[in-house]
């Protein structure tokens, strides 16, 4: 059920959520916001407020947070529509009777039918496998050492070398041809219909929801008819950029962390070994699609990856890709085996929970095999070394960051620590035109944050600045611009902040409805709840403001910088934000 955007916004403006969130708990009045122990979470003390001026409640505590929709979702164990239509009907707003339309009814069939058609080929093959046609690839698995719960719950089959008689089991359950081929399971070739499978092993590809929407299929033995792996193309059921093998188990494996390897076959091996948390790409190189759907439960992954150099280039792209999605990635060394499953059948379980505990932090792995690119013994190889590790340090924005980094690289390559900090410096200020001259940290040990977390805290601090103080966006319009928010949630919100203060209508719980998902509504409802630091006078309030948006435009010069060549605008961010750090630099705001 969709209804228009107005129309949840004024059903949205009807219920105060200081009145309805009363109707559920006892709230209280505390200065400017109304507390109470967090429905959400066990707790003694309240920390759950509610903000009448904003529209929004959160809870310091467990970090709940939404508008008026949220609460009663959240409380009620609801969907979006569900709530609409309690609110509104609170409200006494009429809500069209929207009927699924033609179309949409239509979509919704076909999808059913393409995935009735997957569910029952899966069927098919996990029959063949336990008949004597599927003795040879009952043999193949039994050779790998695959226990019978991983067979039966990934569901594994096999493709008989005859294929029309998948065809036919399809056809007599009343598939037509064109579906079959629509789903990816047969190809129109001149011999009539011929199935894609045959003669492999079939591993059905479940999305979380554990239902079918692809296969691929593994020849028996060593590749030399044809490829290894034979997979699905994409259908109007599988898109391969935002699923994984083993994501429909991962889910619920409460590890509080992924293991993204590279096949089905080490997914399944970890799987047999009780690390129910891995996953893999399908086929493909990992995509931003698929950190996103991984970001949903968790932030922390750890790559598996083979130890080969296709290997280890895949990981240095998924680094970057899980840093852009603001996740952070470490790396199992799998030495001295080539993959998960050999690592697992060599040294067991306790072995890989060990390289688990062990696992690198994915920039000291990217300085790691960045050295394998100089010969340390030729000194000047060795200077471009340092040069390059000095570029990347550059990365970081937040300054505490930087430094526990510059520390733990000097230390372990053996730089002297106030060098390569100067040489740092020096590259910063060659590439932005502005000094880092960050003072080290009285303490070398400070609170380890991921340089992600940092950039977000920024960008997020920066978004709750501009709502305690809307008025500084009128300073600062000409030097910052939503591109400048790299989290692309945040981009978002800052987009519609902006315009909102131009038109002088700031609507915190207005731009929290902008979302649909409820992980993302919180996440919205948190940039306008963030503690701003208890500064005490002004000066401090304006030293504060400066260096957040000072860090902000860093990170998104750093973050353009990076992407020339790659992002058409990556260009213009730079040059404009080389320039609009020159000036914010030297630049005074005051609060008023
Ligand atoms: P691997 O060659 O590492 O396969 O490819 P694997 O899963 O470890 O399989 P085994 O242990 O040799 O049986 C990793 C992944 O790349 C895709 C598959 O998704 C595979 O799981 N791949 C590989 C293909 O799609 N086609 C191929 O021909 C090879
Ligand atoms: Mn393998």
């Amino acid at each position: 059920m969709y209804y228009p955007e107005e129309l949840i916004e004024e059903i949205r403006q009807k219920n105060d959520i200081v009145d309805v969130i009363s109707g559920y708990v006892g709230l209280q009045k505390k200065g400017g916001n109304y507390v109470c122990c967090c429905p959400f979470h066990s707790e003694k003390t309240p920390s759950f407020s509610v903000n009448r001026n904003r529209q929004i409640y959160k809870c310091f505590g467990c970090g709940e947070g939404g508008n008026v929709v949220t609460f009663v979702m959240k409380y009620e164990n609801c969907t979006f529509p569900e709530a609409i239509k309690q609110l509104a009907d609170k409200a006494g707003v009429a809500l069209p009777e929207v009927e699924y339309s033609e179309d949409a009814k239509r979509r919704e069939t076909r999808r059913q039918r393409l995935l009735e058609v997957n569910k029952e080929a899966a069927k098919f093959y996990f029959y063949q496998l336990r008949t004597p046609h599927g003795a040879k690839a009952k043999e193949y698995l039994d050779k790998r050492q695959l226990s019978d719960e991983v067979r039966k719950n990934f569901g594994l089959g096999y493709a008989p070398v005859r294929g029309e008689e998948l065809l036919a089991y399809l056809r007599q359950k009343g598939f037509s041809d064109d579906l079959i081929r629509d789903v990816g399971l047969a190809k129109m070739s001149e011999r009539g219909t011929t199935t894609q499978f045959w003669n492999r092993v079939m591993f059905p590809i479940q999305d979380i929801n554990h239902r079918v929407i692809g296969f691929g299929g593994r020849i028996m033995g060593d590749a030399d008819s044809g490829p290894k792996y034979l997979n699905s193309p994409e259908t109007e059921i599988f898109d391969k950029s935002r699923n994984l093998y083993g994501m429909n188990y991962a889910r619920s494996a409460r590890t509080g962390n992924i293991i993204l390897c590279e096949g089905y076959m080490d997914v399944i091996s970890m799987h047999q070994a009780g690390f129910t948390q891995a996953v893999a790409s399908l086929g493909t190189a990992f995509t931003p699609g698929q950190a996103g759907l991984i970001k949903k439960y968790t932030r922390d992954v750890l790559l598996a990856y083979d130890s080969d150099g296709a290997g280890v280039k895949a990981a240095l792209r998924a680094i970057r890709i899980l840093r852009d999605a603001g996740m952070s990635g470490k790396i199992i060394d799998m030495s001295p085996y080539k993959d998960p499953d050999e690592f697992m059948k060599n040294m067991g379980k306790e072995a890989f929970q060990d390289r688990i505990n062990h696992a690198e932090n994915s920039f000291m792995f990217e300085i790691r095999i960045l050295e394998r690119d100089f010969d340390m013994n030729d000194p000047e190889e060795k200077t471009n070394f340092h040069n390059a590790i000095a570029k990347k340090l550059c990365e970081f924005s937040e300054d505490v960051e930087r430094e526990n980094y510059i520390e733990a690289v000097a230390e372990k390559y053996h730089i002297g620590f106030d060098n390569l900090r100067k040489l740092v410096v020096n590259t910063a200020a060659k590439a932005g035109g502005y000094a880092v001259v960050p003072e080290r940290p009285k303490s070398g040990i400070q609170k380890k944050n991921t340089p992600e977390e940092n950039v977000k805290k920024a960008q997020r601090l920066l978004l709750t600045w501009l709502t305690d103080y809307p008025q500084l966006y009128h300073k600062i319009k000409s030097y910052i611009t939503p591109a400048d928010f790299t989290i692309e949630l945040y981009s978002k919100v800052a987009e519609r902040m902006f315009s909102d203060i131009v038109n002088n209508s700031l609507n915190p719980a207005g731009i929290i409805n902008m979302f649909a998902d409820e992980k993302e509504q919180s996440e919205a409802a948190s940039l306008f709840t963030t503690k701003l630091p208890e500064l005490e006078s002004e000066q401090e309030k304006e030293k504060a403001f400066h260096d957040i948006l000072l860090s902000v435009k860093r990170n998104s010069f750093n973050y353009y910088s990076e992407r020339l060549g790659v992002d058409l605008s990556a260009m213009s961010q730079v040059i404009e934000g080389k320039k609009a750090l020159e000036e914010l630099s030297k630049m005074h705001i005051s609060l008023n």
